[in-house]
């Protein structure tokens, strides 16, 4: 019997989650092989499980839809040695995806993409600071909160909180602004990134890494920072924040 390897398991994942760009254009694909392959937080989300099977998943600043794709490409894949890692936790099967982005030109990106998947990948276009969250078990949000000011990126965050499930899961990453030289390397190589999809290039809102624990530790969120910038010069950090069972509640 042969046993897939995860570099060959994630390379064929890589593969599966890129092909439905094509169907949205060159510059689609192609961002969506770019990203995939070199931002180290997607193969960790499947490799360590941060998304079970059947959970309810809000995407905030989803992009075209690279999470929804690599889900649909990894809920499809049969958990058998030749094709799912056996050190990886079960594919996330039956998940459905919301996702909101502000960018409409993202959004078609992500329906020409993804519209044939129904209920398993939606996209809404609209504002995080207004548009409505529906009940999730996992919210993600990479790279997205310092677009907005602190008080909104607070209030965000508190009705994350509200949208999730007791025990749910906020998975966020943001850049650590303590750490000068990454910080300044993740917001220029953003800036460039925005303006190359199209998007005028905002304002940006950064805290150091302690001042976001403590506001999420703040919100009744228990939270384990982990490094996630493997292979980039960036700073940034993925937050595991669970839900405490009652908002408030002592860890
Ligand atoms: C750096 S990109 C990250 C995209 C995606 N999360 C990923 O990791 O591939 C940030 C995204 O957040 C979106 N965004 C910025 N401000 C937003 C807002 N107020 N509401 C919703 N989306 C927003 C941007 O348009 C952009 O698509």
């Amino acid at each position: 019997m042969t046993i897939v390897s995860s570099d060959a398991a994630w390379r064929r994942l890589l593969d599966t989650a890129s092909a439905p760009y094509r169907a949205a254009g060159r510059f689609a694909w192609h961002f969506a092989r770019g990203k995939l392959g070199m931002d180290p937080v997607f193969r960790h989300l499947l490799s360590q499980g941060q998304i079970p099977p059947g959970s309810r998943v809000l995407d905030i600043g989803c992009g075209q839809g690279l999470l929804a794709s690599l889900l649909l490409a990894a809920g499809a894949t049969e958990p058998r040695p030749e094709l799912w890692p056996q050190e990886w936790p079960a594919p996330p099967r039956g998940t459905r995806v919301t996702g909101i982005e502000l960018m409409s030109r993202d959004v078609e990106r992500a329906r020409a993409a993804l519209g044939a998947a129904g209920d398993a990948a939606r996209f809404v276009c609209g504002d995080m600071r207004q548009a409505e969250f529906p009940p999730s078990d996992v919210v993600v949000i990479l790279d997205v909160l310092h677009y907005v000011n602190h008080a909104e990126q607070n209030r965000v965050l508190e009705r994350v909180r509200d949208a999730l499930s007791p025990g749910g899961r906020l998975l966020l990453r943001v850049g650590d602004a303590e750490s000068r030289r990454g910080f300044a390397i993740s917001q220029w190589v953003d800036r460039l990134v925005t303006w190359t999809r199209g998007h005028r290039v905002p304002p940006t809102f950064g805290r150091p890494l302690a001042a976001w624990i403590a506001q999420l530790q703040s919100l009744g969120f228990d939270v384990e920072p982990r490094p996630m910038s493997q292979g980039t010069p960036f700073a940034n950090v993925l937050l595991v924040a669970q839900r405490r069972a009652a908002p408030g509640a002592p860890a």
